[in-house]
């Protein structure tokens, strides 16, 4: 219920001036994201780096309305990978789009879309590092598979994100399961009609088992963005029984939820890639991350009512 409450509200403009104008709201927003700029958010990069965690940035940002807007969008990740280029970054970080940031939801979005995700992709390619394309609520996803597939006539390694919640979503795997195929498998962040999702968290948990299986019996680079045990215990177990080394997929975590858990699966030698978004457009995905967990609406209050600064808790999530 609260979920679908924070749902609704990470869309409705008036709580989003509401939350982004209180000076406290962003004591919190610092948790999950790194900052307002490429130097803020390399410094994170830097500091995750050296964790021995690999990383892939996200530029926030998913209110795209105007042409020139999609544009700045375009410009800065091409500004982000050649400093990923330059500073010797781009074998370890990569970065993720989100293509209603690119224009998608414009007048022939798509194509718009498509293009800047082309030229992004091009930017990726020079670097020598690669694109993962998230997905967004259902109305998107066949959209969303359409321009991945456009995209990986000329860059193959362009990767997909698909969401258990979603009904669709075994055969979706099924379907990308070819030799070097990135397909990031997630729970899904939005809120979404019984008509096309699992509602319940134990039918979303069974169905990222079963999806999580078939991409691992595939020939692909399965990429396991969880942060649930049960997940990871049953991704490991099934690595195991088809024969995977650990450096043929990832697991996948968001910056500042268990951050000691991404560091110890890291220390036994998994490939463990945090997902840092940056920029000022942050209000929608801190939105998501505040539904995941209630608990973390609850730590938000009680900082409301304590002095910032007296007591900062850095651990939990
Ligand atoms: P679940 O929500 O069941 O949480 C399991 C446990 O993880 C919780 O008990 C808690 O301990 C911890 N946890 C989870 N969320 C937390 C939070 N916000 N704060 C604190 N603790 C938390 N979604 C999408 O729709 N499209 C996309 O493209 C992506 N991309 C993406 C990339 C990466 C790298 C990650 C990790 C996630 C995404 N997601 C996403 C988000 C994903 O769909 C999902 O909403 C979250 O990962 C939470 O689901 P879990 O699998 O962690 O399980």
């Amino acid at each position: 219920m609260l979920k679908t409450v924070l749902l609704g509200l990470s869309r409705a403009p008036l709580m989003k001036r509401i939350v982004v104008g209180f000076p406290l709201t962003r004591w919190m927003v610092d948790r999950f994201v790194a900052g307002e700029t490429i130097d803020d958010c390399l410094r994170v990069t830097h500091r995750l780096l050296a964790s021995n965690l690999l990383v892939t940035i996200d530029f926030l940002g998913e209110d795209t309305v105007t042409v020139a807007q999609a544009d700045r969008v375009t410009d800065r990740y091409v500004d982000l990978l050649d400093r990923l280029a330059a500073e010797g970054l781009a074998d370890r970080v990569e970065v993720s789009i989100k293509l209603s940031a690119l224009g998608s939801l414009l007048k022939d979005g798509y194509e718009l879309a498509l293009d800047n995700a082309r030229v992004i992709c091009a930017a990726a390619a020079r670097a020598g590092t690669t694109v993962t394309v998230d997905m967004e609520d259902h109305t998107s996803t066949d959209a969303t598979l359409r321009t991945v597939r456009a995209l990986r006539t000329d860059y193959p390694w362009a990767g997909a994100v698909l969401q258990a919640m979603l009904f669709r979503t075994s055969s979706d795997c099924a379907a990308q399961t070819g030799e070097g195929t990135r397909v990031r498998l997630c729970k899904g962040a939005y809120a979404e009609p019984p008509e096309v999702a699992h509602r319940a968290k134990s039918a979303v948990d069974r169905n990222y088992q079963r999806c999580a299986t078939i991409l691992l019996e595939g020939a692909g680079r399965p990429l396991f963005a969880t942060h649930d045990s049960a997940m990871i215990a049953h991704v490991t177990s099934e690595a195991n029984r088809v024969d995977r080394t650990a450096s043929s997929y990832e697991l996948q975590m968001l910056l500042g939820i268990r951050s000691d858990e991404q560091r110890r699966l890291a220390g036994l030698g998994h490939a463990v890639r945090i997902y840092v978004p940056f920029g000022t457009d942050w209000y929608a995905y801190f939105m998501r991350r505040l539904a995941e967990r209630p608990a973390n609406l609850l730590f938000m209050l009680r900082a409301l009512v304590e002095r910032p600064g007296k007591k900062r808790v850095t651990s939990g999530f």
